[in-house]
């Protein structure tokens, strides 16, 4: 090697940011988390503890009597629900329009179908859809704030943004070291702030009622590109086929953290290691774990397989979660899966049921979340900052 030769210049790694809008949404919408500059992000975790904290009877004024469609192309259990609990918690009718018992059977198409809901009076529309994209198009038809509830094998804002909350909820902000709550405990796993120990979500303070808009300024200002520096997520499982491990990819990084993708090539291409700075594919799901403060398990997606066979031994055998596993080489690690957990596939029902997952507590936090969600769709004049 010629030791004179000028090094070639190292190629500049730069976190994404929000791109300029294809064309101007709704200032209520959320279709992807990229639609979230920084700021945005700490004003949405705000909200969710405020109206979390805040009395059940004022907080049912915030959208009273307001209109809220939720429709489903796919089915859904914890987003669906967390939705339609959220837009009530805040004092919204809710109507649910599902693809098995309403006139899409029929053959109408999603542009008529949003164009009805919004001559019917929903000032929102919530989505899920098995097309990439169904939210981008029932927003340029409808004009309406269009909450993206999943749409194929793109994005699930609203889950990456309840994942983040879960992780802050469980992460020590100087040591970044994981803290895990006793499993099942509600109150615990729901205000860290109030009952557990110092997490990154709770150093950015307890909000009360009167105080919020304060508490979004400090919070606004600390979310920011550290705050989970240090913190290193493997994402494990069906990554091709999942719409929550793209949105995830594209906003934990965001904020420092480092993503391990981990699992055969057939559900994860190595061009993924290509998909953003902060983003490594790991086949090795022992060394993965070692790594990691955050392990994120996904569900193979048998809908979206399209013919593809997958050997599911030769699965378990190489990425299955089991108690084994995770003593040997995660013992602290915080346990997530976006759900629905199928018991001795992507983990075993000892892992599900021990002392790491942190699986209810995502569920819980989906609530508060998809309430400062729901408020922004009807309330924001959205900045995009
Ligand atoms: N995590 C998630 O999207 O779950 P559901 O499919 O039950 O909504």
């Amino acid at each position: 090697m010629n030791a004179t030769a000028t090094p070639p210049a190292r190629r500049q790694l730069q976190t994404p940011q929000p791109p300029a809008s294809p064309f101007p949404y709704n200032p209520g919408s959320l279709l992807s988390v990229m639609d979230l500059g920084l700021p945005a992000i700490g004003q949405l975790l705000a909200r969710a503890t405020a109206l979390e904290n805040q009395d059940p009877l004022t907080r049912d004024r915030i959208l009273l009597k307001r209109r809220i469609a939720l429709l489903f192309y796919e089915s859904s259990t914890r987003t669906r629900t967390s939705f339609e609990l959220a837009a009530k918690s805040l004092g919204a009718d809710t109507t649910l329009v599902s693809s098995l018992s309403s006139s899409i059977e029929k053959g109408e198409t999603l542009k008529d179908t949003g164009l009805t809901l919004r001559a019917l009076g929903a000032e929102a529309i919530i989505i899920r859809h098995s097309s990439s994209g169904a939210p981008w198009l029932l927003e340029q038809e409808t004009r309406l704030p269009i909450l993206n509830a999943g749409d194929g094998m793109h994005e699930h804002p609203t889950q990456a943004l309840l994942d983040l909350r879960t992780i802050l909820a469980h992460i020590d902000p100087s040591s970044k070291a994981v803290i895990l709550s006793d499993r099942g405990s509600a109150p615990k796993d729901c205000h860290p702030e109030r009952t557990g120990p110092q997490t990154a979500l709770s150093s950015l303070g307890v909000v009360s009622e009167g105080s919020a808009s304060r508490v979004a300024a400090e919070l606004t200002s600390q979310i920011n590109e550290k705050t989970l520096e240090g913190v290193t997520v493997t994402i494990t499982g069906d990554i091709l086929h999942s719409r929550v491990a793209r949105s995830n990819m594209l906003l934990l990084p965001r904020l420092g953290a480092r993503v391990i993708l981990c699992g055969p090539t057939q559900l994860l291409p190595d061009s993924a290691a290509n998909a953003g700075p902060g983003i490594t594919v790991e086949r090795d799901f022992e060394a993965a774990l070692r790594q990691s403060q955050v392990v994120m398990m996904l569900r193979i997606q048998a809908e979206r397989l399209a013919g593809q066979q997958i050997d599911l031994a030769q699965y378990k055998d190489a990425y299955q979660l089991t108690g084994q596993r995770l003593a040997a080489h995660a013992p602290k690690a915080l346990v997530m899966h976006p759900g629905p957990i199928i018991r001795g596939l992507a983990l075993t029902a000892g892992v599900a049921d021990g002392p790491q997952p942190a699986i209810l507590g995502q569920v819980r936090h989906g609530v508060a979340i998809r309430m400062a969600v729901v408020e922004r769709a009807l309330l924001s004049d959205r900045d995009h900052s």
